[in-house]
Parts: structure tokens; sequence; C-alpha cells
């Protein structure tokens, strides 16, 4: 399998690691580069669109074996977003305790293990929103981890989308794997292609994706309905909202130097 490789200056390291986070990577290691550069080494999928890669920094793929570039799954742990609900690694065993709700999640070559701060966030805020039968969109869905999650909460349907080839069947078989496949509908599909309208969308895409569609973000919500967007940083968000008005923000809820915004 390819990886993707990022070289940077050290100062540049923690923008260039949320950068491709956003781009949908699923885990990041830094490496020491040449001449004091740090590297940053991604597990991103072999069918991610090389579209994706603009970035301002030098970038190289690199061949690897398959069995070095996973070694990460063997350290992976269920993942408590709130003390009744959690993510559990696919391959991880977990004997969920009474009263908690457990989503089943397998990332294959997609962002959405579910540890990322920005999926907590998002997580949280979904299953705040979520009310019985509601509709739910989810942009960027990755491996499905947010609209599964909302049919689990109760959400009648989901549709998600995301630039990335591998979300397609990923997020399905997440569905299939929570019980929830009959309710969510996955594909690449443009936003901007997207009819129709949402009780709640959600969409954990970093801050310039986010402003460049935030008026296909806008027209899919459903009047009385809300908006939760992450991927963005709790020091430097405004311009995002300043792109989604006139919504309103009618919740930040803030973890680890990031923030989910809900809107109406
Ligand atoms: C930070 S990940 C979020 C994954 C998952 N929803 C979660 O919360 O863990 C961002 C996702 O957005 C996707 N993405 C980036 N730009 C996009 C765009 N313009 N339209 C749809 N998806 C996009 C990426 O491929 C990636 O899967």
């Amino acid at each position: 399998m390819r990886q993707l490789v990022v070289t940077v200056e050290p100062h540049e390291a923690e923008l260039a690691g949320d950068a491709l986070w956003g781009l949908g990577v699923v885990a990041i290691e830094e490496r020491e580069g040449v001449g004091g550069a740090v590297e940053l080494w991604t597990s991103l999928g072999d069918d991610a669109p090389e579209t994706a890669f603009q970035l301002p920094w030098p970038w190289r793929f690199v061949e690897v074996d398959e069995a070095v570039a996973e070694t990460w799954r063997q350290f992976a742990e269920p993942i408590w977003v709130q003390p009744d609900l959690v993510v559990r690694p696919a391959w991880v065993p977990f004997d969920a305790p009474a009263g908690v709700t457990v989503l089943h999640i397998e990332p294959g070559a997609t962002f959405g293990m579910g540890d990322h701060p920005t999926t907590i966030l998002s997580l949280r805020a979904v299953r705040r929103l979520v009310a019985p039968g509601c509709s739910v969109l989810d942009v960027g869905c990755g491996s499905g981890v947010l609209a599964v999650g909302a049919c689990v909460f109760g959400a009648a349907s989901a549709v998600g989308v995301d630039i990335a080839p591998a979300a397609v069947p990923t997020t399905t078989a997440n569905a299939m794997a929570n019980g929830v496949a009959p309710r969510i509908d996955v594909s690449t599909t443009d936003l901007a292609d997207v009819a129709g309208t949402f009780d709640i969308v959600v969409a954990n895409i970093l801050a310039p994706t986010l402003v460049a569609l935030a008026d296909d973000l806008r027209r899919t919500v459903a009047p009385g309905g809300a908006l939760v967007i992450s991927g963005i940083l709790a020091a430097a968000h405004e311009h995002v909202l300043a792109a989604l008005a006139p919504m309103r923000v009618v919740e930040t809820d803030e973890f680890d130097g990031w923030v989910a915004v809900t809107l109406r």
C-alpha cells in the first residue's frame, strides 16, 4: 500500500497534521526528516483522489508493506465518547456494561475511527439533536461513524457523502455491522448535487472546505433543523461562522482545542 509523506518545518507540524486529518487520514506518524525537517507519514487509502492533496508543503507517496502500515491497529482501544457511549474498533474485544451504547466501527482506509476530538464532539452533538424519526445528512462521512451513530440513536435515515471513494464500502459495512444498513444511503455525490433538506446536517471537515461548502450546507438544513460543524479549531473558526450567516450559533462544544458548533 502507499503512504502519503508530507515534509514540514517543525513549527508547522501541528498545522500540517490538522490539514491531513481533514483530508481523511486514519493515522499520522511523525518521523525525523532530513536537516531537522519533520515528516508526517499517513495511512491514506490507495483510492484517495490526488486532487485532495492541495497542500502547501512538499509531499510524496511511498510504497510500504501493508503489515507495517497497519501496526496502529494493535494499539487501538474502545473510545469512551460519553459515560454511556463507546466507539469500539471492530477488531477489539469489548464487553459493554449494561446501559452502554456501542458503535462497532472498522475504518478501513477512511477517517473516522472515533478517536479524534472532532469525531467525539460531532457524535455528542448529533446524539443530543437526534429525535426519533429525524433525517440526517453526514457531509464527509469517512467511516460513516456519525451517520451510523445517528441511526443507532434513533434517526429514521441518514445520507452520507464523501469525496473519498473508500467511504462508500466502509460506511456500508459499518452500517451493516451496527444493524442500520437499510436506513443509510452513502455515495460520492457532490454536496451541490444532494437534493432536499434534512433535520440534522453534520460536517466534520476542515475550515477551508466548510467555507467552500457553506451555501450548500445552509441549503440542505430543513426549516427548524440544525447544522453541526466540526473539524475547526476553538481559536480560529469565526470566519467559518461568518460564511454560514445568517445561521446562528446555538451551542459550542470544545475538546482538546477543537470545537463542534451547532447552528440554526
Ligand atoms: C475529518 S474526516 C471526518 C470523517 C467522519 N465524518 C468523522 O467525523 O470522523 C473529513 C472527511 O471529509 C471528506 N471530505 C473532504 N472534503 C470533502 C468535500 N468537499 N465533500 C465531501 N467530503 C469531503 C474527507 O474525505 C474525509 O473523509
